[in-house]
């Protein structure tokens, strides 16, 4: 089939580039002429293991370019994965998503084409898009004949660091319009993951137990409302597990033991309850006020999301106050936050963590060095204010440190050689702020070991 992707970043290069590795012909459309001829020449802008190597498995069944000309006319399916950055009241700023849909309707000339909504956009806004669709088609004076579109809604579950594991092996497919046809043709177009008939990529195996992946095909508002209700869902797990571990603390039982306790049964599953400083990214916390803000407008609260997303900011503050608690004066104190970006495997700062924790700390008067074994460069062109607080050198984040933070669970922390920095360390503290390290082992090696939670 053929299929045009409007934006490349996470969620549109993702899904160019594995259509184009299922077969499809696709062309990727970006206004950002760098990053167009970036991937042009095979190099991929953002970090996620392994999308260099499926872009050149995929090279030619893809095509990047800056015109909706070239891209858009004769497409059976138009992804639109433009971002969608949060306004101030929290709702998300569709400006982007309205100029795409402009400037697909200037060019569509196809006898079908289904417009999919892949930004996590509002709910009602397949209705919008299809609305601004047909007005700018409308006003064409070159509307070509027996041109037809529908829109529909394929929300995209991918977690950063692992885009393409979640995108060829997913554990289901969510389709929704309230035009047949449409989910007729996004059915065809994702067959090969559904029956999983397609070859893996070396650099990203099949999953033993994956039989036929599941297909929700429904309307265009309950596909909306599956990707907000999922992802709120993910982060109030997390919230729970981060309130249980408060309260294990106190109580002196071991959050780890309780997530594993609870986690076994299958009603509740054991994933998404690792306790520590709290999510961060790009969707929990802009789709958690999303969802808010949309329930808003139908006068609606709704205190478990905002309840979780109030325990995910407490996490963070709970992370300082475990340091105050411990060397009772932060002024002045050098603390070392190991990881800065919001989870391993990527570069991506959202929301992260340890920006929040290095800024609690500089407001109580401490000295802060954080360290990231891919996200530096990153962390030094979006956080200038931060960018002092970088060190270069895992020596240099240790050295004459009064406590140090693991805030961001990289393997290569886990695999550190942690005996060769406790002497450097004027105070021997080590948070860990993900429950990850060896207590025991890290106490022998002569660290005192805390943990955020019991
Ligand atoms: C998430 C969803 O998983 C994905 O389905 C959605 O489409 C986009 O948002 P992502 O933001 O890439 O993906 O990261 P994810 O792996 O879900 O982790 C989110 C945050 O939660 C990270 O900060 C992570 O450190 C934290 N987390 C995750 C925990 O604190 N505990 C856990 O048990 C799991």
């Amino acid at each position: 089939m053929r299929v045009c992707v409007v934006g490349t970043g996470y969620v549109g290069l993702t899904t160019g580039v594995s259509l184009a590795f299922l077969g499809h012909q696709v062309t990727c459309v970006d206004w950002d002429q760098n990053k167009v001829d970036m991937l042009a020449g095979g190099h991929c802008p953002i970090y996620e293991p392994g999308m260099d190597e499926l872009l050149a498995e995929a090279a030619g069944n893809l095509t990047f370019t800056t015109s909706y000309a070239e891209a858009v006319p004769g497409a059976d399916v138009v992804f639109v994965a433009v971002q969608t950055p949060s306004a101030a009241d929290g709702s998300p700023d569709l400006r982007y998503l309205r100029a795409a849909a402009e400037s697909v309707a200037q060019s569509l000339d196809h006898t079908f084409t289904v417009v999919v909504n892949k930004s996590t956009v509002p709910i009602g806004s397949g209705n919008w898009v299809d609305a601004i669709l047909r007005d700018s088609f409308a006003q064409r004076t070159d509307r070509p004949a027996g041109c037809e579109f529908a829109v529909a809604s394929n929300p995209e579950f991918l977690r950063e660091g692992n885009a393409i594991h979640d995108t060829l092996f997913p554990d289901r497919i969510v389709i929704g319009s309230d035009n047949p046809r449409s989910l007729e043709v996004l059915n065809q177009l994702y067959r090969p993951i559904i029956n999983q008939t397609f070859t893996a990529p070396s650099f990203s195996p099949r999953p033993d137990d994956i039989a036929a992946v599941p297909l929700v095909s429904t309307d265009l508002a309950s596909a909306e409302l599956i990707k907000y209700a999922a992802n709120a869902f993910l982060a109030l797990k997390i919230s729970y597990v981060n309130e249980i571990g408060q309260l294990a603390s106190k109580v002196g039982a071991d959050i780890t033991e309780v997530a594993r306790g609870i986690g076994l049964d299958q009603r509740i599953g054991s994933r998404f309850l690792q306790p520590g400083v709290g999510w961060g990214g790009s969707c929990f916390g802009k789709d958690t006020a999303a969802l808010i803000a949309t329930a808003g407008e139908y006068n609606y609260d709704m205190p478990i999301v905002q309840a979780a997303r109030d325990v995910n900011q407490r996490q963070r503050a709970i992370a300082v106050e475990r340091l105050q608690d411990e060397l009772r004066i932060l002024k002045g104190r050098k603390i070392g936050l190991l990881g800065i970006a919001f989870k391993p495997n990527t570069d991506d700062l959202r929301d992260s963590p340890a920006l929040d924790i290095a800024q609690l700390l500089l407001a109580r008067g401490a000295r802060v060095k954080l360290h990231d074994p891919v996200a530096a460069d990153r962390f030094q062109r979006e956080h200038p204010d931060l960018a002092p607080c970088l060190s270069e050198t895992l020596d240099g984040l240790f050295d004459d440190c009064d406590a140090v933070v693991l805030v961001t669970e990289w393997a290569q922390y886990l695999e550190l050689d942690w005996s060769k920095f406790v002497g450097l360390m004027r105070t021997p503290i080590l948070l860990d702020g993900r429950h990850v390290l060896d207590a025991d082992r890290m106490a022998r090696l002569g660290y005192k070991y805390l943990a955020i939670a019991g």
